[in-house]
């Protein structure tokens, strides 16, 4: 059933998580046993149902009335033990406060990947893990595209220099699917 939510995507051009990402995804939230999830980016929400699928409770921001008003039609069809919560607003200003989780997802704007990790990275509980997906961004040559995806790989490289960096999470980066990554808070 969630294969017509695929459907649906790819015929109007939804941006939503590729199958070998969503099978890591899957393949993470096992292993880490997580039970609970923060999704940055529900688009028609696709990815948060295959999380719920697994027993997960889900968080998930989007900001696109168009895409929340599918999302919130996808859910009443599919979520049938309404484990997902959808918040209906911009991750960069919501002001409410959240729960903590064992898994952060972060797939919306690819230029604030950066500021949505600082934001939330809070609200992961201990032992928790933070997965960003696109980070290779469609593996795109930088010297053959536009000026403005052009900004956008450079500020990918820099979220993932950040992350090289972050003096307080161990990161491993995977290239598979749109380019993958898992964050781990550092036991200090
Ligand atoms: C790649 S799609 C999400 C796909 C979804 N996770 C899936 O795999 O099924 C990214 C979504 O993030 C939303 N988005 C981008 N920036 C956002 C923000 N600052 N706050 C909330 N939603 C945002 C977009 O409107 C878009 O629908």
């Amino acid at each position: 059933m969630l294969n017509t939510l695929k459907s649906y995507a790819v015929e109007h051009k939804v941006p939503i998580i590729c199958d070998q990402g969503l099978e890591f995804l899957l393949n993470t939230i096992k292993e880490n046993h997580v039970k609970s999830v923060l999704e940055i980016g529900t688009a028609i929400g696709y990815s948060a149902l295959q999380m719920e699928s697994l027993g997960c409770y889900v968080d998930t921001f989007e900001r696109n009335k168009d895409m929340i008003n599918l999302a919130k039609k996808n859910f009443k069809l599919y979520d049938e033990n309404h484990r997902i919560r959808l918040i209906e607003s911009d991750a960069l200003t919501y002001q409410s406060d959240l729960k903590t989780y064992d898994l952060i997802f972060i797939d919306a704007a690819k230029a604030q990947y950066q500021k949505f990790f600082d934001i939330y990275e809070k609200y992961l509980n201990p032992g928790g893990v933070i997965v960003c997906d696109n980070l290779a961004f469609h593996h795109l040559d930088i010297n053959k595209v536009n000026r403005n995806t052009r900004q956008l790989l450079k500020k990918l490289e820099m979220f993932i220099t950040y992350l090289k960096n972050h003096d307080q999470y161990d990161t491993k980066f995977y290239d598979l699917g749109d380019g993958m990554s898992i964050s781990r808070k550092k036991i200090i």
